[in-house]
């Protein structure tokens, strides 16, 4: 057996929906407004917030940890410690965010990565506290204890991410699999007026709304997590049509696939679109996204 396929048996643990799914519902009363969300969720960067806010704390405890091992150098082990803990609090905000808006296996494994999380984090206030009553060995023996459960929380949230996609841009592959070309996917009189609509162009499903003659069409798939947009619903955002992402609520500009408002964060790939003789075609290619027409 492989190490990590002991995290795969936690991601298939129901009994940690006792634990997840209160967390999760609690995480929504306390997190209404959309703004908020979205600052969390990192929309204003184009990434996840989680992971950019985690470098420091991570870095912080570790660069600690190093200290601790040199004479002499304790004193700004603790001040990295402390740096840590701050930073430690809007990093864990944006984690919750994220995990709110995640699917069960990942809820669960979100759990135990913020239990494993809360435990190094209650490991480094016992570390600050022996340091300020002198006592530096102690604490530098709780802080090395605190890094490795934080190493073993880290490796669940790498886990989350990599293996589990959370957070990954899950449009990104559609100008990869697309065709090269031009692709008919039938007549524009068929495709109901002003209505998100699925049209399947090679291997990919796209999304289609049409006004008239002008046709929109961006990835199906939404970035966030996969949710099949044109199940979703359309809205209007200043002055600017958008499809809503019926999982999460994710909403793109139909223009350019822009981000207004997460959980995603990664703009939904969007697609030329033309039509010859009534008919509509699409063209799925190219690497960077191009708008649509
Ligand atoms: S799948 Fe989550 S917002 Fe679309």
């Amino acid at each position: 057996m492989r190490p990590f396929d002991d995290i795969d048996r936690l991601a298939n643990t129901p009994a940690l929906d006792k634990v997840a799914a209160p967390l999760r519902d609690a995480v929504h009363k306390v997190l209404r407004r959309q703004d908020v969300k979205d600052a969390l969720h990192g929309v204003w960067l184009g990434h996840p917030l989680h992971p950019v806010l985690a470098q420091l704390s991570i870095g912080s405890f570790a660069s600690a940890g190093l200290l601790d091992a040199v004479p002499r150098t304790r004193r700004p082990a603790a001040t990295l410690i402390a740096v840590g803990l701050v930073s430690a609090v809007p990093t864990a905000a944006a984690g919750w965010a994220d995990y709110a808006d995640g699917h069960e296996e990942q809820q669960r494994v979100g759990v135990v990565h913020a239990a494993a999380n809360g435990v190094m984090l209650a490991g480094y206030v016992a570390s600050l506290a022996a340091r300020a009553r002198g006592r530096s060995l102690r604490g530098a023996l709780w802080g090395w204890a605190a890094l490795a459960v934080g190493t073993a929380g880290a490796t669940l949230g790498g886990h989350m991410a990599y293996h589990q996609a959370m957070g990954a841009n899950h449009a990104e592959g559609y100008p990869h699999i697309g065709p090269g070309d031009w692709t008919d996917v039938g007549t524009v009189a068929e495709l109901p007026e002003g209505e998100p609509t699925r049209r399947i162009v090679g291997d990919v499903g796209v999304l289609v709304v049409r006004h008239g003659d002008v046709v929109k069409a961006l990835a199906d798939r939404c970035a966030h997590a996969s949710a099949p947009l044109h199940e979703g619903h359309l809205t209007g955002t200043d002055g600017s049509e958008c499809v809503v992402c019926p999982w999460h609520g994710s909403v793109f500009r139909l223009d350019d696939g822009s981000v207004v408002h997460g959980p995603a964060t990664a703009p939904q790939p969007t697609f030329r679109t033309r039509v010859r003789d009534g008919r509509l075609e699409l063209a799925v290619t190219g690497y960077e996204a191009v708008p649509a027409s």
